[in-house]
C-alpha cells in the first residue's frame, strides 16, 4: 500500500510543533523527525506518539539523530533546521551559518527522496530557499519557502483587532521577502468580499502593515527566540494543499523567472499549490508603487545572496 511520509529536519520549536499539529490532523501515515542534537527527535516523536491515541489519529511519528536514511521516499521534506535569531539580531545575520547547515542537509536528503517537494522554513527564508534549490538541483516548482502565509495571518490578526471583525473573514496577500521589505497589497485586501477601504483608510492600514513587518521581532523580544505556533500551522496548511492537491493560493517564496520583472531569486508571490508543488505563479497587475516596493525587496534579497559564503 502507498504510504505518505513527511520528513521534518530540525526538531526544535518549529519542527516539533509542526509534527504534532500535522500528526493531529491524521492526513499522513508517517512523520520522520531528524535533528543533529542527540535524542531530541527520539524524545519529541515519542511524546507526540503518546498524544496520538488522545486525538484520534493513526499517524506514526519516528525520530532520529543525524540519520537521514529513514527519510527515504518522503513525499514532502520540511527544512526547519538551523539557528533562530535572538534579540537584537536580524534574520539576515543567519545567512552563512544556516546556509551551510541547509546546504549539507539538502544534499543528504535529495538522493533518498528524489521526487520530494520541499518546504523551506529556516531563515533568512528567501535565501535559504534559494540555497536549497541550488544544492538539490531539482525543478524550482518543487521548492517553496514558507513566509507569506504567516505574514498574512499576522496581518489578518492585527487588522481584525483594529476594525472589529473576525480574522477568518479577512482575505489578504503580502508579497516580497520575509522581513522588513515585505510588500503590502491594500488593494487586494477584503473582508468577506468587501474591499478593505470600506473599513480602514490606507494610512491607518499602513500602521497595521508596520506592526506586521515587525511581527516576528515583537515575538523575539518577548520570547528570546523566534515564534513557532503560527509558523508551524502555516507549514501544515501548505503540506495539506500539496497532499490533497487542493490548489490553494498562498503567498510563497517561489523561484522567479521573469515574473514581476525579476529573475533568478526566490521571493514571495501568490502561487497555486498542488500535488507537484507550485502549479502556477499568479502575476498580479501591480501599480507603480507596489512594483517599486517589490523590486526593492528583490534587490535586498539579491544583496544578501551576494554575502553567501557556503560549501
Ligand atoms: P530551534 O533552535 O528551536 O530548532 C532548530 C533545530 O535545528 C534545533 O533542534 C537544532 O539542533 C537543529 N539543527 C541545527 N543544525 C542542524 C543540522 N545540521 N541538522 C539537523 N538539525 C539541525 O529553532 P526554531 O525556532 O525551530 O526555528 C528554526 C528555523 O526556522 C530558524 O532559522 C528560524 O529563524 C526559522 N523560522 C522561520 C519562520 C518563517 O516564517 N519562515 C518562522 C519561524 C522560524
Ligand atoms: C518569524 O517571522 C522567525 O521569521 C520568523 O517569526
Amino acid at each position: 500500500m502507498y504510504k505518505i511520509k513527511i520528513t521534518i529536519i530540525g526538531s526544535g520549536n518549529v519542527g516539533a510543533y509542526c509534527a504534532s499539529f500535522l500528526a493531529k490532523k491524521d492526513i499522513v501515515n508517517e512523520i520522520i523527525l531528524i535533528d543533529v542534537k542527540e535524542n531530541i527527535s527520539e524524545g519529541k516523536s515519542l511524546d507526540i506518539s503518546q498524544m496520538i491515541p488522545l486525538v484520534g489519529s493513526n499517524t506514526k511519528v519516528h525520530g532520529y539523530t543525524n540519520d537521514y536514511s529513514p527519510s527515504i521516499n518522503s513525499e514532502i521534506i520540511v527544512i526547519t533546521c538551523g539557528i533562530p535569531r535572538k534579540k537584537g539580531m536580524s534574520r539576515d545575520d543567519l545567512v552563512n551559518i544556516n546556509g551551510n547547515i541547509i546546504s549539507i542537509v539538502v544534499k543528504e536528503v535529495i538522493n533518498l527522496s528524489p521526487n520530494a517537494k520541499f518546504i523551506i522554513v529556516s531563515n533568512p527564508l528567501d535565501i535559504m530557499t534559494y540555497v536549497s534549490y541550488i544544492k538539490s538541483n531539482i525543478s524550482s516548482s518543487r521548492i517553496v519557502g514558507m513566509a507569506g502565509i504567516l505574514d498574512s495571518a499576522r496581518y489578518r490578526f492585527f487588522l481584525s483587532k483594529k476594525i472589529g471583525v473576525s480574522p477568518i473573514d479577512i482575505q489578504s496577500l503580502l508579497l516580497g521577502g520575509h522581513g522588513d521589505t515585505m510588500v503590502p497589497l491594500y488593494r487586494y485586501t477584503s473582508v468577506s468580499g468587501i474591499p478593505i477601504k470600506e473599513f480602514i483608510s490606507e494610512i491607518d492600514n499602513d500602521q497595521i502593515i508596520y506592526k506586521t513587518r515587525k511581527g516576528g521581532e515583537e515575538l523575539v523580544n518577548y520570547l528570546g527566540t523566534s515564534a513557532w505556533f503560527a509558523p508551524s500551522v502555516s507549514i501544515v496548511n501548505m503540506i495539506e494543499s500539496i497532499l490533497k492537491d487542493s490548489k490553494r493560493i498562498f503567498s510563497c517564496s517561489s523561484f522567479l523567472n521573469g515574473e514581476y520583472g525579476v529573475s533568478d531569486i526566490f521571493l514571495g508571490v501568490p502561487v497555486i499549490l498542488g500535488k507537484d508543488g507550485v502549479d502556477k505563479i499568479i502575476e498580479l497587475k501591480l501599480n507603480d508603487n507596489e512594483m517599486k516596493l517589490f523590486h526593492k525587496s528583490a534587490k535586498h534579497v539579491k544583496n544578501i545572496i551576494k554575502k553567501l559564503n557556503i560549501k
